[in-house]
C-alpha cells in the first residue's frame, strides 16, 4: 500500500504540470507544459495561397484555372461556394500586408496562380498584368519588412493544362519548368526561399484518386501514381533551374503532409509497420524520392505485390530510370512540412479486389471520439504527434532543416472573434515544436501559422474557418478583423517564448515544496 508521503510526492509531479488539454492529454512527460524560449532568429510567418484568398478570378486577362471550373460546377463545393471574389486580396493586398505586420511575422508564405501570369500555362502568352500584382505585393512586403516565401502550385492548375491530361501527362514536367523559370527570373531578385509543390499527396489522392477536390478524377489505383511521378520530375526539373540558371543564393524545396501515424498498438509489430507504412505512402512516397532516391522500399513492395496479385502485367506505381533517380535525390533545400493532425492506423489486410492507393496500403486508421474536436471532421487536435512527427522527419530524412509550412486549425464558427479554442491549439503545438527543437534537437528553422486569414476551404467553402483574422464574405470591401488568436500569435512571437505566468509559477513551487517535504519523510 502507497504510504501518506508517496501519496503525496505523486500528487505533487502530477499536479504541478500544466496541459492545455488537461481531460485527454494529461501525461506528465509527454503532455506537460514546457517553458522555455526557441532560438533567437527562429521564423515566425503565416501562410495562404492563391485560389483559397485572391479572388479577382478572370481579372486582367487571367485564365482559368482547374479550381475555377471545379469551384463553378454544381454540387462539388459546400453550398455550391466559390473562390470567385474570396477575401478578394487581388484588389486588398495592402491590407494583407498590414495585418502581418501588425502581427509581427517576419515572413509570409503566399502562393503565385500559374493561370494568373500564364493564362494558358504556357510561357508563350505572359500576362504582364499578372507579373505586375505579384510584383507589386512582394515589394510591399519588403518594404514592411517581411520576407516572402512563394509557393509555385498551390493546387491551381491553368485548365487548358488540365484539357490535356493534367498531371498525368508527362509533358507537364518542361511545362513546369517554363512557369518556374518565369517566377525565378522575374521574382528571384526579392524572393528567398522557393516551394514547388504544396502537398502534392493531396493533389494526387484527392484530385485524381477520389474526385473530391479538382481536378474531379475518380481513378484511385492508377491516375494518383502517374500524377505524383510527373509532379516528382517536374519538382527536380525547376529545383535544378533554379540553382543552376539563377545564383540568387535562395533556397527552394517542396512542401509535403501526412498526418503523425501512430500505431494503435504499440507493442504490436504489425501495427508499428502499418503507421509507418502510412507515411511513407503520403509524405514518403514524394520525400524518399527527393531526400533518398527513388520510391519508399514499403510503397515499391506493397504496390508490386497487389498489382502481381491483381494479375496486372507491370506495377501500378511506375518506375524512375536510375538517371532520374540520380537528378532526383537531393532537390531540396530544407523539408517543408504541413501537419495538422494525428492518425491511429492499425494492420488490415485489404482484399486484393480493390484496385486503390489507399487499400494499397493495408492499413485502418481512424481517430479516437475522446480527442478534442475541430470544425473539420478530419482534424482532431493531438499536439504530442506533431513533434513525433517532427522527430519522424529528423530521423528518416538525415537531420535536415524543417520549415513548418503549415499548421492551424478550425474553429466553431460561433467563435467569431474569441477564438479560444484555436489559441489552445496553437499554444499545445506551439509547445511541441519547442519541445522537439530544444529536448529533441530537431532542426525546426521556421513556422508558418495556416492561416492569415479565413478564407476558402475548398471543397467546404466558407463553412469551415482557420483564419487568425475574420473576414467578413458579407461586405464587398471583406474587412479583416484580428480574432484573439492573432493578438495571442503577436504576444508570442514578441516573447520568443513560453513564459511561466505567476499563477503556474506558484502553484509550482508549492508544489515543489510539498514534494520535497514528502521525499525527506519517505526518507526518514
Ligand atoms: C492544407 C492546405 C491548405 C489549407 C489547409 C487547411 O492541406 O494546404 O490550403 O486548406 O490544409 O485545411
Amino acid at each position: 500500500m502507497l504510504r501518506f508521503p508517496a501519496i503525496l510526492c505523486f500528487i505533487s509531479i502530477a499536479y504541478a504540470a500544466d496541459y492545455y488539454y488537461p481531460e485527454v492529454f494529461n501525461d506528465p512527460e509527454r503532455d506537460a507544459v514546457y517553458y522555455d524560449s526557441f532560438p533567437e532568429d527562429f521564423i515566425w510567418g503565416s501562410a495562404t495561397s492563391a485560389y483559397q484568398i485572391e479572388g479577382g478570378w478572370d481579372a486582367d486577362n487571367k485564365g482559368p484555372s482547374i479550381w475555377d471550373v471545379f469551384a463553378h460546377t454544381p454540387g462539388k463545393i459546400y453550398n455550391d461556394e466559390n473562390g470567385d471574389v474570396a477575401c478578394d486580396s487581388y484588389n486588398n493586398y495592402l491590407e494583407d500586408v498590414k495585418i502581418l505586420k501588425d502581427m509581427n511575422v517576419k515572413f509570409y508564405r503566399f502562393s503565385i496562380s500559374w493561370p494568373r501570369i500564364l493564362p494558358s500555362g504556357l510561357i508563350d502568352n505572359v500576362n504582364e498584368a499578372g507579373i505586375s500584382y505579384y510584383s507589386k505585393l512582394i515589394d510591399a512586403l519588403l518594404d514592411a519588412d517581411i520576407q516572402p516565401m512563394v509557393t509555385l502550385y498551390h493546387w491551381d492548375l491553368p485548365q487548358a493544362l488540365q484539357d490535356i491530361g493534367g498531371w498525368e501527362n508527362e509533358t507537364l514536367v518542361d511545362i513546369f519548368n517554363d512557369y518556374a523559370d518565369l517566377c525565378f527570373d522575374r521574382f528571384g531578385d526579392r524572393v528567398g526561399y522557393w516551394i514547388t509543390f504544396n502537398e502534392p499527396y493531396v493533389v494526387t489522392w484527392l484530385g485524381y484518386g477520389i474526385a473530391v477536390f479538382a481536378p474531379g478524377i475518380n481513378d484511385p489505383g492508377y491516375a494518383p501514381y502517374r500524377a505524383a511521378h510527373t509532379i516528382i520530375k517536374a519538382h527536380a526539373e525547376a529545383y535544378h533551374t533554379y540553382h543552376k540558371k539563377y545564383s540568387y543564393g535562395g533556397k527552394i524545396s517542396i512542401t509535403l503532409s501526412t498526418d503523425y501515424g501512430m500505431p494503435e498498438d504499440a507493442t504490436k509489430q504489425e501495427d508499428v509497420d502499418a503507421a509507418i507504412r502510412y507515411m511513407q505512402f503520403t509524405a514518403g512516397w514524394y520525400a524518399h524520392p527527393i531526400f533518398k532516391g527513388d520510391y519508399p522500399a514499403q510503397m515499391r513492395s506493397q504496390v508490386d505485390m497487389k498489382s502481381i496479385a491483381q494479375g496486372l502485367n507491370e506495377s501500378r506505381l511506375p518506375s524512375f530510370t536510375d538517371e532520374e533517380v540520380e537528378y532526383i535525390k537531393g532537390t531540396h533545400d530544407f523539408f517543408g512540412l504541413n501537419a495538422y493532425t494525428t492518425t491511429v492506423c492499425r494492420y488490415h489486410e485489404s482484399p486484393t479486389s480493390e484496385v486503390n492507393y489507399e487499400s494499397d496500403q493495408d492499413v485502418y486508421r481512424f481517430q479516437p471520439d475522446d480527442w478534442p474536436k475541430s470544425a473539420s471532421e478530419w482534424l482532431r487536435p493531438a499536439p504530442w504527434g506533431l513533434r513525433e512527427l517532427l522527430n519522424w522527419v529528423k530521423t528518416e530524412y538525415d537531420d535536415p532543416e524543417i520549415f513548418i509550412t503549415e499548421n492551424g486549425v478550425s474553429t466553431p464558427y460561433e467563435q467569431i472573434l474569441d477564438d479560444s479554442d484555436r489559441i489552445t491549439y496553437y499554444s499545445a503545438y506551439l509547445n511541441e515544436v519547442l519541445k522537439a527543437i530544444k529536448i529533441d534537437e530537431v532542426n525546426v528553422v521556421g513556422y508558418f501559422a495556416w492561416s492569415l486569414m479565413d478564407n476558402f476551404e475548398w471543397a467546404s467553402g466558407y463553412s469551415q474557418r482557420f483564419g487568425l483574422h475574420h473576414v467578413d464574405f458579407d461586405d464587398p470591401d471583406r474587412p479583416r478583423t484580428p480574432k484573439d488568436s492573432a493578438l495571442f500569435y503577436r504576444d508570442l512571437i514578441a516573447s520568443n517564448a513560453f513564459v511561466i505566468n505567476s499563477a503556474v509559477f506558484i502553484r509550482t513551487s508549492s508544489m515543489v515544496i510539498l514534494f520535497v517535504f514528502a521525499l525527506i519523510r519517505l526518507l526518514k
